[in-house]
């Protein structure tokens, strides 16, 4: 569609969204799934209530038929996730509440006094404050790899940070405020055998992740994003041979007569009843992604991103972070609206990573671009920081963060173009200084 074609239509489109929004007969337009996707599938859904409904013991504890169902489906649910993720060895995959909880496990069950953590400027704050109270605390000290204005992490600086009593690198797969996604590989080979914990809250279900390929020792995941499971749900893989302390202690279901925490996995770091019906419709999301690829997922998310950047590279007044190549970032644009580059110093396809150029507009506040987009437009954004202060400030957008638009499996090409049309609204809404 020729580019004066295409920006009519989308003016036309966001036009009919908001009277079909105000006539009630259309939802809002949704574009916070870094946060946790939305809508889930139907499978997902229907998942859950047949637990409630059909199920509803609790597995492992009895011996009787709804008790051994309940069982069977959550180990369903541990089968699949071993396959999207190539885990050889379902058992050593643990279900928690949220990949912050799985992360946690690892922190406070891997660290002992003495050792050396290294993290990167792209961590969320699951990762950043438990460690920083471990450094409090003085049980371990912590390294940042520094990261540039696209959210890149150099692996050859990160490795050099590597010393003899290193325990743990730490590595935020992609970036929940601009989407870049980190070189894991490049990152193994510059750390050698030091132990990694992968931070997949963001990738998995949407970013192909092979654990045994890429060398991952801990991979932290949640539920609710990619795998379109429900909130509650989350999980971490434990590569067999790598010793890990639970962080809670308690009943199993299994070795009753033992006043120890049992060894093995998975009940080493399962104790008390699990949220099953949530781990019902994990398996139920899981199965989704599987059936659909994430392959196929990643290319439709991948055209999205393509089709939202190249609507708002050039718009004037409007900085988008990150690499702005979908095939380095997942879908998650932040935007500020706070610059008017002069000529030739305008963003590119390339990424801009927030220049510091005196500002010739009065900018919009994310917090306020953000209430337009809601109050004007019914399109659902997140604004701030998003729980990783270190990463803007890599990008220049500490303290007051960015407005973050980020995309899923559900949106539509039709969205994006109504969303780039409100952007520019915005962005228009700027009073130029002279
Ligand atoms: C990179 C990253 N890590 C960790 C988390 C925490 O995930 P959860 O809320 O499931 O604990 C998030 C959530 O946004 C995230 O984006």
């Amino acid at each position: 569609m020729p580019a004066d074609y295409r920006n009519h239509f989308f003016e036309n489109a966001l036009e009919s969204h908001r009277i079909s929004v105000m006539i009630n007969v259309k939802r809002s337009i949704y574009m916070d799934n870094a946060a946790t996707t939305f809508p889930k599938p139907r499978q997902v859904i229907e998942a859950m209530v047949r637990f409630m409904e059909e199920v509803g013991a609790n597995p492992g504890r009895s011996r009787h038929d709804q008790s051994e169902e309940a069982a069977a489906i959550v180990d369903r649910t541990r089968h699949l996730l071993a396959d999207l993720f190539n885990i050889p060895d379902p058992r050593r995959i643990v279900f928690t509440l949220n990949a912050t909880e799985s992360l946690n496990t690892v922190i406070f069950g891997v660290l002992n006094r003495g050792d050396h953590v290294i993290i990167t400027q792209m961590e969320h704050n699951s990762v950043i404050r438990p460690v920083r109270h471990l450094e409090r605390a003085g049980i371990v000290t912590v390294s940042v790899a520094s990261c540039d204005r696209m959210g890149r992490c150099d692996p050859q600086a990160l490795g050099s940070l590597i010393r003899e009593n290193t325990a743990l690198v730490v590595v935020n797969h992609a970036s929940n405020v601009c989407g870049t996604i980190q070189d894991i590989a490049a990152i193994r080979a510059a750390i050698g055998d030091t132990p990694l914990l992968l931070d997949a809250a963001q990738t998995a279900g949407a970013v192909p992740i092979d654990v045994q390929a890429l060398g991952v020792d801990y991979l932290a995941f949640t539920g609710h994003k990619g795998l379109y499971g429900p909130q509650g749900t989350g999980g971490l893989y434990v590569r067999e041979g790598f010793p890990i302390r639970p962080l809670k202690r308690g009943g199993t279901g299994t070795l009753s007569h033992l006043d120890e925490q049992p060894g093995d996995f998975p009940d080493l770091l399962e104790s008390g009843t699990r949220n099953n019906v949530g781990i019902a419709g994990l398996g139920a999301g899981v199965e989704f992604v599987l059936r659909t690829g994430v392959e196929n997922i990643r290319r439709h998310e991948m055209e999205l991103l393509t089709a939202f950047v190249r609507g708002l590279v050039n718009v004037p007044g409007l900085t988008l972070y990150g690499p702005l190549k979908p095939e380095l970032q997942v879908p998650i644009l932040s935007v500020t609206f706070d610059q008017a580059l002069p000529d030739g110093l305008r963003p590119t396809i390339g990424g801009c990573g927030g220049r510091a150029i005196p500002a010739t507009f009065e900018s919009v506040h994310p917090e306020e671009a953000a209430k337009l987009l809601r109050d004007e437009y019914e399109i659902s954004v997140r604004v701030g920081l998003h729980c990783a202060p270190l990463a803007h400030q890599a990008l220049g957008t500490f303290p007051d963060g960015t407005v973050r638009c980020s995309l899923g499996y559900f949106n539509t090409l039709e969205e994006v173009g109504i969303a780039i049309q409100a952007l520019k609204r915005v962005a228009q809404k700027m009073d130029f200084v002279e």
